[in-house]
C-alpha cells in the first residue's frame, strides 16, 4: 500500500486513443507533463506526428501511432506498438470516439449506426481487451459524456454509445478488479474541440447549453485532464466503476 497520495505518472506509459487534437491531446499532455511515456493514437499519422512534436518539445516521452478505432486489427497494432516501444501499457484512455449522424434517433441510417458503436463501443472494448490480456495491474480511464447520462435530443444514438461505456465501465471494473485494474470514466459537458465545433458555432444552442450550466459557460479540453491522470495515477488506488462527471454544474439539477 502506498505511503502518500502520487499524482504522478513516473514509470507508467499510457496509451491515449483520439489524442491529436482536443481532450486526448490535453490528457495526453498532462499525462506526459506527469512523467508517462505517453502512447498517442488517431486515424491520421500525421496528426499525431503533430501532437508527438508538441509533447516532445515540451519535454515528454512519446510515440505516435495512426490507428483507427474501429479496425480490430488497428487496434491490435496500436498495443504491439506501444509495448515494443515502452515495454508495457499501464493505463489506457479510451477517448477517441465519433459522430456521424446529428438529428432525430429513429432518422439514423444503418452505416451511421454501425460506425458509431463500432468506434464509440466495440473499440474501447478492444483496448481494455488487449490491455487485460497483458496480465497487468493498470488503470483505464473511458471517456463518456453526460450525453450517456439522460437524454441526448438530436445526438441519441451517440448518447446511447456514451450510455453503453458507462455501463461497460462498470461491469468490467467487477470483472477486472480481482486482477488489479481500475475502470473509471469521465463524463464531460460541452467541451470546446473540432467535434463540438457546431455547437459551438450555434449562438443560440451555445447560449442555451451555458445557461443550463451552473459556471454559465463551455469547457476547454485542459479542464478535463486533471480528472483523467488523477484516474490514471496511484492516488485513485480505492476507486473503480465511477463516473466522474465535469461539466461546468450543468447535470446539477
Ligand atoms: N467536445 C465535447 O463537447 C465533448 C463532450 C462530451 C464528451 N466528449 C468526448 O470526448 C472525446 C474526445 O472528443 P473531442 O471533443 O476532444 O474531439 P476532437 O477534438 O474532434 O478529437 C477527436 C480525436 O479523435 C480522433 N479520432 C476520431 N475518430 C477516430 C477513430 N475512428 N479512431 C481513432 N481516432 C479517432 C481524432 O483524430 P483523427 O481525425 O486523426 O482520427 C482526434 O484526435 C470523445 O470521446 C467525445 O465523445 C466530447
Amino acid at each position: 500500500m502506498q505511503s502518500t497520495a502520487d499524482i504522478g505518472l513516473h514509470d507508467k506509459t499510457v496509451v491515449v486513443t483520439g489524442a491529436s487534437r482536443g481532450i486526448g491531446l490535453a490528457i495526453a499532455s498532462a499525462a506526459a507533463d506527469a512523467g508517462a511515456n505517453v502512447v498517442l493514437a488517431s486515424r491520421k499519422q500525421h496528426g499525431v506526428d503533430a501532437a508527438a512534436e508538441e509533447i516532445r518539445s515540451a519535454g515528454g516521452s512519446v510515440l505516435a501511432v495512426a490507428a483507427h478505432m474501429g479496425d480490430g486489427e488497428a487496434v491490435a497494432g496500436l498495443f504491439e506498438k506501444a509495448i515494443a516501444e515502452f515495454g508495457a501499457v499501464d493505463g489506457l484512455v479510451n477517448n477517441a470516439a465519433t459522430n456521424p449522424y446529428f438529428g432525430p434517433m429513429l432518422g439514423i441510417e444503418d452505416g451511421a449506426f454501425d460506425k458509431t458503436i463500432e468506434v464509440n463501443v466495440k473499440g474501447p472494448l478492444a483496448a481494455i481487451r488487449h490491455f487485460a490480456s497483458q496480465g497487468r495491474e493498470g488503470s483505464i480511464v473511458n471517456i463518456a459524456s453526460i450525453a450517456g447520462m439522460r437524454a441526448a435530443p438530436l445526438q441519441g444514438v451517440y448518447g446511447m454509445t456514451k450510455a453503453a461505456v458507462i455501463s461497460m465501465t462498470q461491469t468490467l471494473a467487477h470483472e477486472l478488479g480481482g486482477v488489479g485494474i481500475r475502470v473509471n470514466a469521465v463524463c464531460p459537458g460541452l467541451v470546446e474541440t473540432r467535434f463540438a465545433q457546431a455547437l459551438i458555432d450555434n449562438e443560440e444552442i451555445l447560449e442555451k447549453v451555458n445557461d443550463k450550466s451552473a459556471l454559465k459557460r463551455h469547457g476547454q479540453p485542459v479542464e478535463i485532464a486533471g480528472a483523467a491522470v488523477y484516474l490514471l495515477s496511484d492516488a485513485s488506488s480505492f476507486m473503480t466503476g465511477q463516473s466522474i462527471v465535469i461539466d461546468g454544474g450543468s447535470t446539477a439539477n
